[in-house]
């Protein structure tokens, strides 16, 4: 019977669609992230033909030399995340290891999110909550807290990928916005049909953009594509938005930027070294985090729990993975 190894509790719609396939399915029983090697140990204990990953699994070259090494080798490593900055692609391939991920099933949850933390951040919610809760609210002030609307504005879109041209619709057709957006591929139809326009340069965006939101996948090209030079550029009155990846903006220089009113204000579900905040970002008021829960949806996560197991059968049903990264 095939051994499915997954190496965090996940939803449980993915184990039953592994176990009604008929595997044998391992949860690593601890509720935490594996360290190296506890991983690398539990591959050549419970020998998986197949592990079901998270992104939180660094799943580099000497992950894959064990997972090859036993007999017979781990098939496929199933990761249970749209994003794969946390595998090593080269050394999968090296190694003869099929790499999948979790695309499209996220989109509406991760863009849904994206729009809370622009109008969180523009409507000053948890500041107004604070507020609230520490009593200090003596009645309806005309000049309380005053914020600023996201209808009619231009939203400015790094990376028009799935997530980032699903936040691109909700913007023009929920609140009217103008969108620009930078790519490293243009989207003529996307244009037409949204009225977009297209910046040669992710500069044009940053420097015309009301809110600029990033939605680029971690790469050498994308890491610290936000740093102090390209905050400068934007508005004093811009916001910023990230639910991509964290490295992609120097987190120094935005705690600086914030609060030197270089811009308005962030709001940000990545961080640059997660779990770690950067200290200065924890004590601004202008500056929104969440903790990498853009997908955290109960109806998400069950699918993407169930998209890495699908991926899982069919690698071990000898056919192509649906999401293989290539
Ligand atoms: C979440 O960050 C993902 O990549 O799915």
């Amino acid at each position: 019977m095939p051994k499915i190894f997954v190496t965090r509790k996940i939803p449980e719609a993915g184990i039953r669609k592994l176990k009604e396939a008929g595997y044998e399915v391992e949860v690593n029983p601890e509720d935490r992230v594996l360290k190296k090697e506890e991983l690398n140990k539990q591959i050549k204990q419970v020998k998986p033909d197949a592990v079901l990953a998270l992104l939180t699994d660094k799943l580099d070259a000497d992950v894959f030399e064990v997972a090859s090494a036993q007999k017979p080798s781990v098939k496929i490593f199933a990761n249970m995340a749209v994003g794969f900055d946390n595998v090593d692609l080269e050394a999968a391939k090296k190694a003869g290891i099929m790499v999948t991920n979790t695309p499209g099933v996220l989109t509406d949850t991760v863009a849904e999110h994206t729009f809370a933390l622009m109008l969180a951040i523009a409507h000053r919610i948890s500041e107004a909550d604070r507020f609230a809760r520490a009593g200090q609210f003596k009645g309806w002030e005309p000049m309380m807290l005053l914020g600023t609307d996201l209808s009619y504005k231009t939203v400015g879109i790094l990376g028009l990928g799935r997530i980032g041209s699903r936040v691109a619709y909700h913007a023009v057709k929920g609140f009217n916005a103008k969108v620009i957006y930078y790519d490293v591929k243009r989207n003529e139809e996307f244009e037409r049909e949204f009225g977009a326009r297209f910046c040669m340069a992710p500069e044009e965006v940053l420097r015309e953009a009301d809110f600029v939101s990033i939605h680029v996948p971690l790469l050498p090209t994308t890491h610290h594509l936000i740093n102090a030079e390209r905050l400068l550029m934007m508005k004093p009155t811009a916001y910023l938005v990230n639910t991509s990846r964290g490295p992609v903006i120097d987190e120094e220089a935005l705690a600086d930027a914030l609060k030197a009113g270089v811009i308005k204000g962030a709001a940000i579900d990545v961080f640059e070294n997660e779990p770690a905040i950067h200290p200065e970002l924890l004590k601004l008021d202008n500056i929104i985090l969440t903790p990498h829960i853009a997908s955290a949806t109960e109806e998400t996560r069950a699918k993407m729990a169930e998209l890495a197991a699908e991926n899982i059968i069919a690698a071990l049903s000898g056919k192509e993975p649906p999401n293989l990264v290539k």
